[in-house]
């Protein structure tokens, strides 16, 4: 069963969470070193549970969980390190001055790969290379599926800003090829 599929150019469809895991294990084996990686979606998308699999793929240390009170936090230990943020407490005035104080200046685009979630309003900031997810849920499920519950399938999409961005959009397409 394949429960994530390629559906166009930057287009996936993942309709489960291991499917969306898998996703970001397909990415982590790509990331290096100054990679920033923006995360979209409303909450439970599956912004996290992406990130969790970017986590397997490098062999980074500690669990990728949703932090609530921090906003960076970094897991060492893998091919390269991972810094995981999360800026959905972030309001856009105060913020960049917050992401300073927890140290995102000294690690965003400098050593190690960045994932941030809720990063889309400080995407300037972030750097002018990154590479842009988001996730939705697909609201196709006919309505006796919504009456049983059943979680909808998501979709993923890709977009490459600058020339680094655009080369992991590519990369992403064209590993999906070898699954
Ligand atoms: N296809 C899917 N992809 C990702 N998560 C899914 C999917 N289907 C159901 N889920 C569920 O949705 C939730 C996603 O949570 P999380 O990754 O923490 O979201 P976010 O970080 O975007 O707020 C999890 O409870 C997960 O089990
Ligand atoms: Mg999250």
């Amino acid at each position: 069963m394949t429960a994530l599929e390629r559906v166009g150019e930057g287009r996936w469809r993942s309709s489960s969470e291991a499917a969306t895991r898998r996703f970001g294990e397909l990415l982590g084996t790509l990331l290096e070193e100054g990679d920033v990686v923006i995360l979209e979606g409303e909450l439970g998308a599956g912004k996290t549970q992406l990130a969790k699999g970017v986590a397997r793929a490098l062999g980074a240390e500690g669990e990728v969980t949703s932090p609530t009170f921090n906003l960076l936090v970094s897991h060492p230990g893998g091919r390269i390190p991972l810094h995981h943020l999360d800026l959905y407490r972030l309001d856009a005035t105060s913020g960049a001055e917050e992401l300073g104080e927890a140290g995102a200046w000294d690690v965003v685009g400098e050593d190690g790969a960045s994932l941030v979630e809720w990063g889309a309003p400080f995407a300037e900031l972030l750097g002018p290379e990154r590479l842009e997810i988001s996730l939705a849920r697909v609201d196709a499920a006919p309505r006796e599926a919504k009456d049983l519950d059943v979680e909808p399938a998501r979709e993923i999409n890709v977009r490459g800003v600058g020339a680094r961005g655009e080369a992991l959009a590519r990369a992403l397409d064209e590993a999906e090829a070898s699954w």
